[in-house]
């Protein structure tokens, strides 16, 4: 299912964990939980299907096989109106209780904003990474989406909106909640909560160019106090580090400002991620290797060597060029 990123790079320590699907069946949340009792149920449901259907058919073939002493014809039935009304209406009824449970935990899914939604989310899909806005708080971050937790006494949803930049996306983290895609020119809705402090793994559910496979997302579901600390810091402005000026004149001579923010600076893209707060983030290429100054060196000397025909374009920078932007992408704690 997952492509293994290209070799030599550090990655992240989920994947040499064997890391690869998100389990649904391991929901952590109450989101992910009813649709895991939704699945339980309809499993149920055909399954009592399948043991009457089945034994009935086991029975039949038993009961009418044929016999070698009798070569009479079996009884012939033109019209049974019983029959007829039973084989209609009990797969009438089956589908309607189905599509009833799955319409109900639709509405119940897609609710509005909850009235006690503690965070609100705008998430928007790229090629090949994720936006992540938090609109009450005026910062945008990258792939790495950050929430708290919920108290034992006090819900706290996350409310999202999902929207896209260019092809259809989906949101897909299977521990907090089902799929919802993200499609240009219309903003869809769901919500998170959990009340376990963990890091959880999401995948681009929705085919959507070449790098689908990487565009990955992780959840760091952390609690209040951690939340608060990351939000101020995220608000604040990058550092200007004067050890590193040099860096941050390449970075905007070069064309690496038309695309990415530094908030604070001159450079203020929204084509890639914004990089006030990069070094913030544990990983790089959305998910797909370890943030640090090794892999950054990598991907900026040759984009498509860690995704191929990703839109970062390979500036053909010199080497002590190369060297000065990432001593100073180092700096943007
Ligand atoms: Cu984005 Cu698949």
């Amino acid at each position: 299912m997952f492509a293994a990123p290209t070799v030599g790079f550090a990655q992240p320590p989920e994947f040499s964990q064997g890391f690869d699907a998100p389990d649904v069946f391991n929901p952590a949340g109450p989101n992910a939980e009813s649709i895991q009792e939704l699945f339980w149920v309809v499993i149920g449901i055909c399954a009592v299907i399948l043991a009457l259907v089945g034994s009935a058919q086991i029975w039949f073939i038993a009961k009418y096989r044929e016999k070698p002493d009798d070569d009479s014809e079996p009884p012939q039935i033109y019209g049974s109106r019983a029959i007829e009304l039973a084989w209609t209406l009990a797969p009438l009824l089956t589908v309607t209780l189905l599509a009833v449970l799955v319409i109900a935990t639709v509405i119940d899914l897609r609710a509005d904003p909850p009235s006690t939604a503690s965070q609100r989310v705008r998430v928007v899909g790229h090629q090949w990474w994720w936006e992540f806005n938090y609109p009450d708080h005026g910062f945008t971050t990258a792939n790495e989406l950050v929430i708290p937790v919920s108290e034992p006494d006090l819900a706290k949803p996350i409310y999202l909106q999902l929207e896209s930049a260019d092809v259809c996306h989906s949101f897909w983290v299977p521990r907090l909640a089902g799929k919802t895609d993200c499609i240009p020119g219309r903003t869809n809705s769901m919500w998170i909560q959990t009340s376990v402090p963990a890091t959880y793994f999401g995948r681009c559910a929705e085919y959507c160019g070449t790098q689908h496979a990487k565009m990955l997302i992780r959840v760091d579901a952390v609690s209040q106090d951690e939340f608060d600390k990351w939000v101020a810091k995220q608000k604040s402005d990058a550092v200007s580090d004067d050890s590193v000026v040099a860096g941050r004149d390449r970075f905007m001579e070069m064309a690496c400002m038309n695309c990415h923010a530094i908030r604070g600076t001159p450079a203020v893209g929204e084509f890639g991620p914004d990089l006030t707060h990069l070094m913030s983030r544990k990983t790089i290429c959305a998910g797909l290797v370890e943030n640090n100054r090794e892999n950054l060196t990598r991907w900026i000397n040759e984009p498509d060597d860690l995704k191929n025909g990703c839109r970062m374009p390979d500036m053909r920078l010199t080497e002590p060029d190369v060297k000065l932007i990432v001593d100073y992408l180092l700096t943007l704690e």
